[in-house]
């Protein structure tokens, strides 16, 4: 995959791209990085990207000829691009896999208030980090390609610890526990070093469910349960109301 990052600040990305799965997927050719700067894009003296908004009101706003020039260098004809503001689409797990299924990325990042509005019909989609106001783009960015990154086949040691993600699996996914067997007290559950492979695999699926019933409960309505898993929520609903 291609991913451009269309930024006024290219050297915000020095760092994150060299860690973890995302420096494997570099290293292995299965991701190139380039940025563009609108900068580069500008003709007059000052370089000027931002302006004052029509109608007034507090904050600069991304010129749109600079920007849209930038975007206009990096799109190649399979190209999707995607504008990145608090206005857009949240980012999924399963807009990552379908972003990880592009072969041409472009990232457009908004700074200030935001982008010239005639510059959204530019892009194919729009898409934010989360419910919360970020200085600009590029950090919803770096998020963005780490998820990627990760479901590029090779990224991560192992394939089956992707599958068995939060949210990959439609769920949140079970605690973990590793050496000492014993921590300040507290003993790892007798069923993971019991050895008995189905028995884990059993345990796994029903900590998922239960964590998720307890924190997003929203994300069981499209989940398919077996009858001995819905008669496992029953009786943990059951004790959380009575024990407390
Ligand atoms: N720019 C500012 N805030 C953002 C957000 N939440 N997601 C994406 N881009 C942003």
């Amino acid at each position: 995959m291609q991913a451009t990052v269309i930024t006024l600040f290219p050297d915000y990305f020095r760092g994150p791209f060299d860690c973890g799965p995302t420096r494997v997927a570099r290293a292995d050719g299965k991701l190139a990085l380039s940025f563009v700067n609108p900068r580069d894009f500008t003709s007059d003296a000052h370089r000027t990207v931002d302006d004052y908004p029509f109608g007034g009101g507090a904050g600069m706003v991304m010129k749109p000829e600079p920007l849209a020039a930038a975007i206009e260098n990096a799109r190649q004809p399979s190209s999707l691009v995607v504008l990145l503001s608090p206005q857009g689409e949240l980012f999924s797990q399963a807009l990552a896999e379908e972003f990880s299924r592009s072969d041409q990325l472009v990232l457009v990042c908004g700074r200030y208030k935001g982008v010239d509005e005639r510059v959204r019909s530019l892009c194919d989609r729009e898409v934010s980090a989360g419910d919360y106001v970020l200085a600009g783009g590029e950090a919803a960015a770096v998020i963005i390609i780490e998820a990627i990154a990760r479901l590029l086949p090779g990224a991560v040691g192992d394939e089956d610890s992707v599958a068995t993600d939060s949210f990959t699996a439609g769920i949140l996914d079970a605690p973990y526990y590793t050496r000492p067997r014993e921590f300040r007290g507290r003993e790892v559950p007798e069923v993971l070093v019991s050895g008995d492979h189905s028995s884990v695999a059993r345990w796994r699926r029903e900590q998922a469910l239960k964590t998720t019933a307890q924190r997003r409960p929203e994300l069981l309505r499209t989940e398919v349960l077996t009858e001995s898993e819905r008669e496992f929520l029953c009786r943990e609903l059951e004790k959380e109301i009575i024990d407390g």
